[in-house]
C-alpha cells in the first residue's frame, strides 16, 4: 500500500508533468527586426521601388540554399535554425505575400530602424537605408493587418498567439549606427538608448495583451565587433580606442552592452506584470564576443574580424566594394568563418548563437524549456 502510493506520488510528481507540457510546439513564429532577421522583405521593397541590393545575387544563400535566399548571409538565420527546431517551415517575409502565414511570418526589414522614419527627420539624421517605412512601428501595424486572417475573436487570438513564438529584435542597431554617422556624439547616441528600448517595450507588450506567451527579445550585438565600422573608422582611431583581447572599439560596445541592459531591465518589468507570459532575453552579445575571441575553440579560423566575402584592407571589407557586387570575392570555407560580408554572421556563427539561445546558456531561459506555464 505504502509502496504503491509511493510509485503513485512518483509518478505524479516526476511523469505527470512531463506528460502534461507537450515539448516544443509552437504553431507559428512571428519575428520583428532587421537584416540579421530579414528572410526577402527588403528585396519586396527594392524590386517595387528598383533600388539595387546584393542579397538575390550569388554569393548569399550559397552555402545552404545554393541560390540567392534573400538573407543577409550565405544561409540560415537565427530564425531558421529556430523554425527547423520546432518543425516549422521557414519564414515567409510578409510583403510577399505569398500563401498562408498561419504558421507563422516575418516582419523583418534589412535596415529597419526601431523608432520610426520621423524621429530621424526631426533630428536632422540621415539613414544609410532610404527612408522607408519599415521601422518598428510599421512592423507591428504589418501584423495588426495580418491578424484578421489568422483569428477572428479576441479568445481565438489569444488561444493561437498564446502557441506562437514572438521574437522581437535585433532591432535598435540600425538607429545607433544612423546617429553615428550623422555624426551624433556618444553621449548623444546613450540618450536616445531609452527612447529606443522604450520603442522596442510598446512592441512588447502590444503583442503580449493580445495574447503572446513566449517572447524572445535579442539584445543588441557588440557593435565595436563589425567589420564594416571597424573599416570606417580605423583611419580616425587610436590605439586605445581598441580593445586588445577582440579588436573591436571599445565605446561602440559600451553602448551596446548600455542598450542591453536598459532592455533586460523592461523585460523584468514585463515579467512581472505579465506573469503568465515567457520573456526571453537572448543575448547576441555574449555569443558573437566568444566567437570574436576565442574562434579555434568553437570550429573557426583566426581573424574572426576579417571578412568572408568582401575586398582588400585590414578586414577584408572596403564599403565601396561589397559582397555580391562584381570583382568581390568570397572565402574558401565560410563555415569556418564568423563574419560573412563586414556587418552580417555567417550560418556557422548564427548556428552556434542559435543553440545558445536554444539550449542556453545566452538565453534566459532558454528557448527550449520555455513552454507555456
Ligand atoms: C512562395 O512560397 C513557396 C513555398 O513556400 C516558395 O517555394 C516560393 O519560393 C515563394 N515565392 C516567393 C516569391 O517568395
Ligand atoms: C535641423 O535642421 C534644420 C535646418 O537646417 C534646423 O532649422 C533645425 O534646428 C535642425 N534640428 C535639429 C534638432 O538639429
Ligand atoms: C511612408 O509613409 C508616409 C506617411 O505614412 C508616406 O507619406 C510616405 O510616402 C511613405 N513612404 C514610402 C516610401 O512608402
Ligand atoms: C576601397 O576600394 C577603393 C577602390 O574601389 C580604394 O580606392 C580604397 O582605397 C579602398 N579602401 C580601403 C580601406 O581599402
Amino acid at each position: 500500500m505504502k509502496h504503491n502510493a509511493l510509485i503513485i506520488y512518483f509518478f505524479l510528481v516526476f511523469l505527470w508533468p512531463i506528460e502534461a507540457t507537450p515539448s516544443h510546439t509552437f504553431n507559428s513564429i512571428f519575428s520583428f527586426g532587421d537584416s540579421y532577421t530579414d528572410t526577402g522583405n527588403l528585396n519586396v521593397l527594392a524590386k517595387k521601388l528598383a533600388f539595387p541590393v546584393y542579397t538575390d545575387k550569388l554569393p548569399y544563400g550559397e552555402t545552404f540554399f545554393h541560390h540567392p535566399s534573400n538573407r543577409c548571409s550565405d544561409g540560415r538565420l537565427i530564425v531558421d535554425f529556430l523554425a527547423e527546431e520546432f518543425g516549422l517551415p521557414f519564414l515567409q517575409p510578409y510583403l510577399s505575400q505569398n500563401g498562408s502565414f498561419r504558421q507563422g511570418a516575418n516582419f523583418a526589414v534589412a535596415g529597419a530602424t526601431a523608432l520610426e522614419p520621423s524621429f530621424f527627420k526631426q533630428h536632422n539624421i540621415t539613414t544609410l537605408a532610404m527612408p522607408l517605412n519599415t521601422s518598428l512601428d510599421f512592423q507591428l501595424q504589418w501584423f495588426q493587418n495580418l491578424k484578421p486572417s489568422l483569428c477572428q475573436t479576441t479568445k481565438g487570438c489569444r488561444d493561437y498567439f498564446g502557441r506562437s513564438l514572438f521574437i522581437v529584435g535585433e532591432i535598435g542597431g540600425n538607429d545607433y549606427i544612423n546617429m553615428y554617422v550623422s555624426r551624433l556624439s556618444m553621449t548623444q547616441l546613450k540618450s536616445y538608448a531609452s527612447t529606443i528600448v522604450q520603442t522596442i517595450a510598446r512592441t512588447i507588450k502590444k503583442l503580449l495583451d493580445q495574447g503572446a506567451r513566449t517572447v524572445v527579445v535579442p539584445g543588441n550585438i557588440p557593435m565595436g565587433c563589425i567589420p564594416l565600422l571597424l573599416t570606417i573608422f580605423k583611419s580616425q582611431e587610436q590605439n586605445s580606442s581598441y580593445d586588445h583581447n577582440t579588436g573591436c572599439i571599445k565605446r561602440f560596445n559600451v553602448l551596446s552592452r548600455y542598450h542591453n541592459s536598459l532592455l533586460i531591465e523592461a523585460i523584468q518589468e514585463f515579467r512581472v506584470k505579465y506573469p503568465h507570459a515567457k520573456i526571453i532575453y537572448a543575448n547576441y552579445y555574449k555569443p558573437y564576443l566568444n566567437l570574436v575571441r576565442f574562434p579555434e575553440r568553437y570550429g573557426f579560423t583566426s581573424k574572426p574580424l576579417v571578412v568572408c566575402c568582401g575586398k582588400g584592407g585590414e578586414y577584408n571589407c572596403n564599403l565601396t566594394e561589397l559582397c555580391g557586387m562584381p570583382h568581390v570575392s568570397t572565402c574558401q570555407n565560410p563555415s569556418t568563418r564568423v563574419n560573412w560580408d563586414g556587418i552580417h554572421l555567417t550560418e556557422a556563427a548564427y548556428r552556434y548563437i542559435s543553440a545558445s539561445w536554444l539550449k542556453g546558456p545566452y538565453a534566459d531561459p532558454p528557448i527550449l524549456g520555455a513552454h507555456t506555464k
